[in-house]
């Protein structure tokens, strides 16, 4: 029985309930207005965001703050994030990352193999090509002509022993983050890493990373390995502009974490821009596109985890998770904090 199940599945919004609040667990939106800011998903984020504040506190560029701040957890080792990641079914670990910037520049790369910093790579390719999205081989060749170190394709140790017991039984069995709920943690950095399941699920710890600069100019990006054990050639939301990845400088900056599939479908990232643009807040924005993603789903919404955070350019920020247990990491001048998004559903 999966973590799901054991827990139940209560669907509030077939109560009519659209929006769930605990409190003291759940982040009041954030009225303030602030620059310069920067949010990023999961509590991976507040390594990744003080990489990214030393930037907008020197007078740094949103863009490079994004840069900076989300190749610390390239740098970590984790299920779901940079070369230490959980590989794919075939025992390889495939990288995606995206970056956009004021002026709507972008660039992606995608099931990029042995490079430590795709996010870095997903800038070359906006900067130096004509191109948005390089994948695979060609990715890995244009990053090797700029300079970047190809890497052991060997796993690492923590990846090996998932895979390993990942091929006992060769299942795909998303798992979606539920866990780090029960603790009541909000503005508190040190509880639980993100799950690397031993018995070989998975889940998803993407991280997306939005900025607003002293100069009121905001950039995202974003980088993962995707689903653990997932198809080889899979692509989930993040190497998508659009989906994973939306910067609209008029209106406001959006990323996307969870089951990439169902984000894409939405456009996701590019549909809560909109909604900002029609004037809603960025928990606002996240909650509408959220529900449609449930509303799409039916009873499947409960097997997945599909959560996105929002800044807009007057420094509001926000989130909205399908489900219970999304948090959301918050840099501003006032300090670092770590909050607990509002959800549709409890699993
Ligand atoms: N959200 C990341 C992925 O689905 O790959």
């Amino acid at each position: 029985m999966n973590q799901m199940n054991r827990r139940g599945f209560i669907n509030l919004s077939s109560l009519g309930i659209t929006s769930f609040s605990i409190p003291n667990f759940i982040a009041k939106e954030s009225t303030e207005s602030i620059k310069p800011l920067v949010a990023s998903t999961w509590d991976a984020g507040i390594n990744a965001n003080a990489a990214a504040w030393k930037v907008l506190v020197a007078g740094g560029t949103a863009l490079d703050a994004v840069e900076q701040g989300v190749m610390v957890t390239e740098d970590e080792i984790g299920c779901c994030v940079g070369l230490a990641a959980n590989p794919d079914r075939d025992g390889h670990v495939t990288l995606d990352a995206s970056i956009m910037d004021h002026q709507y520049n972008c660039g992606s790369v995608a099931f990029l193999e042995r490079i430590k910093h795709p996010i870095s790579v997903a800038r070359r390719v906006m900067e130096k090509t004509p191109h948005v999205m390089l994948v695979g081989e060609g990715a890995q060749q244009f990053a090797i002509a700029e300079g970047f170190p190809l890497e052991s394709g060997a796993l690492s140790p923590d990846a090996q022993k998932a895979y390993d017991n990942w091929l006992k039984t060769s299942t795909y069995r998303p798992i979606i983050n539920v866990e780090r709920v029960s603790q009541p943690h909000q503005n508190d950095a040190a509880f639980a890493a993100p799950k690397r399941f031993a018995n070989g699920d998975w889940n998803h710890d993407t991280i997306g990373m939005v900025a607003l600069d002293k100069f009121g100019n905001l950039s995202g990006s974003c980088t993962t390995s995707g689903a653990g054990f997932k198809m080889r050639g899979r692509l989930g939301d993040s190497p998508i502009i659009g989906a994973g990845l939306y910067v609209d400088n008029e209106v406001g900056a959006v990323v996307a974490t969870g089951q990439g599939e169902d984000v894409i479908r939405v456009a996701g990232a590019s549909a809560v821009v909109e909604w900002m643009r029609q004037g809603k807040s960025p928990k606002e924005a996240c909650r509408l596109v959220v529900e449609k993603i449930n509303k799409i789903k039916k009873e499947k919404a409960a097997t997945i985890q599909v959560c996105f955070v929002a800044i807009n350019k007057k420094g509001e920020h926000g989130a909205f998770a399908l489900h219970n247990g999304f948090n959301y990491a918050v840099q501003t001048q006032e300090g670092s904090k770590l909050l607990e998004s509002s959800f549709i559903s409890i699993v």
